[in-house]
């Protein structure tokens, strides 16, 4: 038994997320939550609101409330949301947080102490129109790097490049299109990324196991030579945590507030602060510093392929550059993006299927299961109507549902609602226990390394050769000339429903509870030996049958839905 830390990327507090969004990062952490708590591992899963920042600011103006108002009430629909997709954090926590202030507070003190902040005084962006000085998010203009037009002033969503406001071709403010900006003096702090290259080079190059897609990101950053410059981590907002040095105040730098880039992160570590705070957990240093017990501790962090540069380079350089015996991450999965249907889901545009609107028409775990089997791991997927209605029909009710329902209506009318007696499993059911062995490894395998699609791939075929076996076996053939045999089957078939709640259980886990509970499995351990789990249920163990696990989605639902989140939301 290990000890797990786990992290997903934290969602921006403006707005309900698309699909996309989950699928990133929140879901696939989830996955892997539960699979090692099905293993018997500790697991801290974290997650959180990112409040702070211009995007907040900006939503809670359009909605026309005070900021922290605002921001409460999205965590809590946030919170509800992730709750019935069964997003099982152990803490979701805000990064606007007491705890996250004095931490991020803390953490600019002491990097300041130990000499890796410099005061710089710089021109920033000023709009006349707007009377203000403009944050990086409420400018646009053309990526100096790419050519994208819409370019936010700290990153191309297109080519992923960070960048300052000044580097955009064109700018305008996003507020009221005004191109009449200027350029004003104000103070800034800035971290020396760039004095800790070589380091994180050298930890870049370690991690020869992470996932192409994050170490090709990091590299990209760290070989540009512009990747590691030194990061602004102050705005002139008013909505943010205040720029201090540990708990003094820091002349020359009032009314300003840290970059919501420098404290999202840092909210990782508060989130486990909160977690004991709320009374769920009693130590938050022992997953969190190394000298505290947390050296053994193995950490995994989840985001989408936007976020990889702040997860590889900006936060790292926080955490080496403290020098307190921060944990460090071990490993990070980052994903590619899922697009909509021939194009891009757009939270602007309403255009796709957001968490709130997919919830209302079916169950989680029909998203779960086809989000996480199409994961955008190596390249960009792309969710379409048809495929969905196709994969999930076939998976959920052809392979899975109709085991689950044949095995048990087929008992419950031939025999019983116990499971039957029957003799020795044979020479078919040898076999199958020797496949489903291998198979199970497999899955074992595909889930330890994080492949979530070949994990989705190898959890199917271990439904579909207990499918084969019932196909081939056909008790329903065999109760005519051997009903001691057909007994048998069938015995092996409640066996194999309850051995499926068990492996399925991190994918689609509300489904595995009702297999689970209809098989009265009051022992859900995770299978040592596919022999053994299948002798599980003795005979005479009393199950039901479950209600229909999942009904097909019909042609007039499918034509109606892509109809509905085809854009502007409603
Ligand atoms: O891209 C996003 O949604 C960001 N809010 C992720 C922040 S992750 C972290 F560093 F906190
Ligand atoms: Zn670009």
């Amino acid at each position: 038994m290990a000890r797990h830390l786990i992290t997903s990327a934290i969602p921006y507090i403006n707005g309900i997320k698309h699909l996309g969004n989950l699928v990133g990062s929140q879901l696939p952490a989830d996955l892997y939550a539960r699979y090692l708590r099905g293993r018997g591992h500790e697991v801290l899963f974290l997650c959180a609101t990112d409040e702070h920042g211009t995007p907040a600011e900006l939503a809670a103006a359009k909605a026309g409330k005070p900021v922290a108002e605002y921001c409460a009430e999205m965590h809590a629909v946030q919170a509800r949301i992730a709750d019935g997709f069964g997003l099982s954090f152990d803490h979701f926590g805000r990064s606007s947080s007491p705890q996250n202030r004095d931490l991020t507070q803390a953490f600019a003190g002491r990097l300041h102490e130990v000499g890796l902040i410099r005061e710089v005084t710089e021109e920033q962006v000023y709009s006349k129109t707007d009377g203000r000085f403009l944050p990086d998010r409420y400018i646009e203009g053309t990526c100096p790097n790419c050519g994208f037009e819409s370019a936010r002033g700290d990153q191309c969503d297109n080519c992923t490049k960070q960048l300052d406001p000044t580097d955009l071709i064109e700018p305008h403010s996003t507020i009221s299109g005004a191109t009449d900006l200027e350029v004003r003096e104000t103070k800034h702090l800035y971290l020396r990324q760039s004095d800790m290259r070589g380091k994180l080079q050298d930890w870049i190059d370690s991690k020869t196991d992470w996932p192409v897609l994050t170490t090709s990101i990091a590299k990209k950053w760290l070989n540009d030579g512009d990747g590691l410059q030194d990061r602004g981590i102050t705005r002139d907002l008013d909505w943010g945590i205040p720029v201090r040095k540990g708990t003094q105040d820091w002349p020359g730098m009032e009314g300003k507030v840290f970059y919501v880039w420098f404290d999202a992160p840092i909210e990782y570590i508060a989130s486990a602060q909160e977690w004991v705070d709320a009374g769920k957990g009693t130590d938050w240093e022992r997953w969190w510093r190394t000298d505290k017990g947390a050296g053994d501790v193995r950490y995994t962090q989840f985001m989408g392929k936007d976020n990889v540069p702040f997860h590889t380079l900006s936060f790292p350089a926080t955490i080496m550059g403290a020098d307190q015996d921060w944990k460090l991450v071990d490993y990070i999965k980052s994903f590619n993006y899922l697009n909509y249907d021939g194009g891009q889901f757009s939270t602007s545009r309403g255009r796709g299927v957001f968490m709130d609107q997919a919830l209302d028409i079916l169950p989680a775990d029909v998203w779960r299961w086809w989000l996480l089997s199409h994961a955008p791991e190596t390249s960009d997927a792309e969710f379409t109507w048809e495929a969905f209605q196709q994969d999930v029909n076939k998976d959920l009710a052809d392979v899975l549902g109709n085991f689950v329902s044949r095995v048990t209506k087929f008992c419950r009318s031939k025999f019983s609602e116990a499971v039957p007696e029957g003799g020795d499993y044979g020479e078919a059911e040898t076999a199958l226990i020797a496949e489903l062995t291998d198979k199970v490894k497999t899955y074992e395998a595909h889930m330890d390394a994080i492949e979530v699609r070949k994990a989705a791939a190898a959890l199917r075929s271990i439904w579909v050769a207990g499918n084969e076996y019932l196909q081939a076996q056909a008790p329903w053939t065999t109760i005519k000339e051997d009903p001691a045999k057909a007994e048998m089957q069938v015995r092996l078939g409640l066996n194999l429903i309850r051995l499926y709640g068990i492996l399925s259980a991190p994918f689609i886990p509300t489904m595995s509870r009702t297999m689970l509970d209809a098989m009265g499995a009051s022992d859900a351990a995770w299978p040592s030996d596919v022999a053994a789990a299948l002798t599980a249920l003795p005979p005479g163990h009393a199950f039901t049958v479950p209600e229909n696990l999942f009904s097909k989605i019909t042609d007039d639902q499918r034509a109606e839905w892509a109809s509905r989140f085809a854009g502007v939301r409603g």
